[in-house]
């Protein structure tokens, strides 16, 4: 046995030195960083893979505003897949193999996949797959289900369409001048090669800062385990142009989980950026990095459902966590991602300053019209649901989907939970939560004179509290409207 005579720190056990600052604005700085070795994010803000708080719409709001989602692994392959193409189409200038839908479908069909794929419009072809038509939402309206879709659809002779090869301005222009909201790019003999829509370029307007991968889409990323159809799901994941892949476990300092590193680098090379974790050690920060992987996502037991310590007696400060995780990633200048805990934005602050690069959260933008499920009403107020992923519920749910239990052994999981469910007050859309956050984060930089947020951490000074700092830093001795 031994024990550690330092004292691990979190968050609320300290605060960050104010400093003589050059900046003026808090404008004038910048938010940009690495969220893993390859991938630059525009504001550090990662939202967390678990089935209440990321699918698709959860991560393109994040990617809009310069950060990234992370989609859960608590579906199938097929739906978890579906989730990321929704992402990677949510907003392109161009996009090269739009939603088609063939010339014997029923209204009935149309509103099948509009609802499968979140889509208000498809394009409607031949049997050679040529077009012969447009069909939208505001068609099929008050339509009955068995109506042929070529009766109701813009045929051919109507539409404007467009060439290979045409830019941005001219495409504004066409869309403008017939006051239409797609525009196909077709070859002479009507064969589709991609769908312009106003909708993708007024969300480029409207998001400059939105976080993007090479071809001009939004970025994603997607958990995967280490058991079971792990390495299926990767590459379903992989083949859907995923941007990393998060092995989500709890412990990830173990050598099936730094095996899993080494095999999904070794299948996927660089294509793909490989992140490993949780850990909360200098010694696990360094494994993991030595098993290839491109990000060290650190948090044993911080999180808001987490009942990790409690159950098993096992975790590390939060805080301290990061700062031993910074010491072994910046020896191979990979980036930290602080995981778990964070209540407001000064503790984005500290984390940053602290060693991380981005943080990671979940409650925070859990009972937002972005994450998954629906409002519930209980004693007139509302609400949403928000789980730890290690739960009852949760691994439940799982399990169940997977059709892995047996009804008989539902009882064995009550026994081994490491998290909670909770109701989250809904409180409207994640992007006023975030832009919170990120006005907090500017205005720690600016205290601390920092430019970048590199800068805020060479310029970090901390500064141990007491329970009365505490007290004294949240309003207090006052009536709150
Ligand atoms: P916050 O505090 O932002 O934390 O809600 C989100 C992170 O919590 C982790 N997580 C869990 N940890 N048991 C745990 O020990 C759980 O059931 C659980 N569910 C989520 C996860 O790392 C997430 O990103």
């Amino acid at each position: 046995m031994k024990i550690d005579g330092d004292v691990g720190i979190t968050f609320d056990d300290v605060l960050l030195k104010p400093r003589r600052s050059r900046v003026s604005s808090r404008k004038e700085v910048s938010t940009s960083t690495f969220f893993t070795r390859n991938i630059r994010l525009n504001i550090p803000i990662v939202s967390s893979p678990m089935d209440t708080v990321t699918e698709h719409s959860m991560a393109i709001t994040i990617a809009r505003l310069g950060g990234i989602g992370v989609i859960h692994r608590f579906i199938s392959i097929d739906k978890q897949v579906d989730e990321v193409n929704k992402v990677k189409r949510a907003e392109n200038i161009v996009i090269n193999d739009p939603y088609k839908i063939g010339k014997y479908a029923t209204v009935k069909d149309v509103r099948k996949v509009f609802e499968d794929k979140g889509v208000s419009g498809l394009l409607v072809v031949d049997d050679g797959e040529r077009l012969i038509g447009i069909v939208t939402s505001r068609d099929i309206l008050f339509q009955p289900d068995d109506r042929p879709v070529t009766e109701i659809m813009t045929p051919r002779e109507k539409l404007i369409v467009a060439h290979q090869g045409i830019d941005l301005e001219e495409a504004k222009k066409l869309l403008w001048e017939y006051r239409i909201e797609k525009l196909p790019i077709v070859d002479d003999e009507w064969h589709i090669n991609g769908l312009i829509t106003a909708a993708d370029i007024i969300k480029k307007i409207q998001y400059p800062e939105a976080a993007r991968d090479k071809k001009g889409r939004l970025l994603v990323a997607a958990a995967v385990g280490i058991k079971g159809d792990y390495m299926k799901r990767a590459e379903r994941l992989y083949e859907a142009e995923v941007d990393a892949l998060v092995i989500d476990i709890a412990h990830g300092h173990m050598d099936r989980a730094l095996e899993t590193i080494k095999e999904l680098k070794n299948s996927f090379g660089d294509d793909v950026d490989v992140i490993g974790g949780n850990i909360a050690t200098y010694e696990g920060a360094k494994d993991i990095i030595k098993y290839g992987s491109d990000a060290v996502r650190v948090g044993i037991g911080p999180g808001s459902t987490c009942t990790t310590r409690i159950v098993a007696g096992v975790g590390v400060p939060q805080l301290t966590a990061i700062i031993e995780a910074y010491r072994a990633a910046r020896e191979y200048n990979i980036p930290v991602i602080a995981d778990g805990g964070i209540r407001n934005p000064g503790d984005i602050v500290k984390a940053l300053a602290a060693g991380a690069s981005t943080v990671m959260i979940g409650r925070l933008f859990a009972g937002t019209d972005e994450s998954p499920g629906p409002v519930i009403l209980r004693n007139g107020k509302r609400y949403k649901m928000f789980r730890g992923m290690a739960s009852f519920v949760a691994r439940l749910g799982k399990e169940l989907r997977m059709s892995n239990i047996d009804e008989g052994d539902i009882g064995e999981y009550s026994y081994s939970t490491e998290g909670v469910e909770a109701f989250i007050e809904y409180r409207g859309s994640v992007e006023d939560v975030v832009k919170r956050l990120v006005a907090g984060l500017r205005a720690g930089m600016s205290y601390l004179g920092a430019f970048d947020i590199e800068e805020l951490r060479l310029n970090a000074e901390f500064i141990r509290i007491t329970d009365a700092s505490v007290k004294e830093s949240y309003p207090h001795d006052i009536l709150l409207w």
